[in-house]
């Protein structure tokens, strides 16, 4: 990779979060504007939530090319910025913004992308419509993977949820064929299967086992975890041991990225073996 030094033309971009010191973005895009020798830089914008409006207003008038959104921002950039696409809407939540060259504020959401894109580049064979989908979580990353789901022609989701009020309003807010199971009732939404993803933070470092036992589970189901530390969860390693098609949730935070770096930089990057293991190297 080569040396870069900024110039008075470098195209600028960066993620808003608070906090933001744990976030990739910045060495994931970092990886790729020193791969490609653009003149430019992404950096991370610790903002507080009380300050997250007027900081973004500010943006246009220090020349950025754009932002990403992360937690706990996403739905309040939705209701930001001057326009968004139909993902973001449905989705309710922004985390790609695109300063226009009149200095408004394009918004969009690129993390359903991100999740199909992963799927696709790890099992091209692949699709939503094979089969009924299991969502475990009703977050904001669940929101995201059932529209790209739905968009894709999943015949049914199946939502499970601690708290079951929240896969409930997320099935009235998105819209669709969705089923909702409560906890306890987890291991029954897995027959038939053709999909199941955790979106949930147990499995993470640091926080409680997922407990799902798969027997029900078919062994022709993809297993998809957006839990990417540790790399291959307990979810994904029993999976793997009864023969079924695993992805890891890495995939789907580089592949998000690519639709931003394209608008702000001009250039499409694409997701490589030494990008993941660059990020990887990350601590956090
Ligand atoms: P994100 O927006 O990133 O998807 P989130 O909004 O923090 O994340 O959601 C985390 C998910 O993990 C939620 O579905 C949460 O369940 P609740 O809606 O009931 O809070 C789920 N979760 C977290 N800890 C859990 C636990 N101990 N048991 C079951 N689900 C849990």
């Amino acid at each position: 990779m080569s040396e870069l030094t900024l110039s008075g033309r470098s195209r600028i971009a960066g993620v808003m979060g608070w906090p933001v010191a744990h976030s990739r973005s910045p060495r994931l895009h970092g990886y790729w504007l020193r791969t490609h020798g653009i003149d430019g830089a992404y950096i991370p914008l610790p903002v507080r939530p009380e300050q997250f409006a007027i900081a973004l207003r500010a943006l246009p008038m220090l020349g950025f090319a754009g932002v990403n959104v992360t937690v706990p921002h996403k739905e309040a950039a939705l209701a930001a910025v001057n326009r968004s696409d139909a993902a973001a809407r449905r989705i309710g939540a922004v985390n790609t913004i695109v300063i226009m060259p009149d200095g408004t504020l394009d918004g969009r959401n690129s993390d359903g992308f991100g999740f199909e894109e992963n799927l696709r580049a790890a099992i091209p064979s692949w699709s939503p419509t094979t089969g009924p989908a299991v969502i475990l979580g009703a977050g904001g990353a669940a929101r995201a993977i059932a529209v790209s789901l739905l968009e894709g022609g999943a015949p049914e989701i199946r939502l499970v949820n601690r708290t079951i009020e929240r896969a409930e309003r997320l099935s009235r807010e998105i819209g669709g064929p969705f089923r909702i199971y409560s906890w306890s009732a987890r291991t029954s939404a897995l027959a038939d299967a053709a999909l199941l993803v955790n979106t949930t933070t147990l499995g993470m470092s640091g926080q409680p086992a997922l407990e799902l036992p798969l027997d029900r589970l078919p062994t022709t189901a993809v297993v998809n975890d957006i839990v990417y530390s540790p790399l291959e969860t307990a979810l994904l390693a029993t999976a793997k041991g009864r023969g079924n098609a695993t992805v890891d949730g890495l995939g789907m935070l580089l592949h998000q990225a690519r639709p931003g770096f394209a608008a702000w930089f001009g250039v499409e990057p694409t997701v490589t073996p030494e990008l993941r293991r660059f990020v990887l190297e990350a601590p956090g």
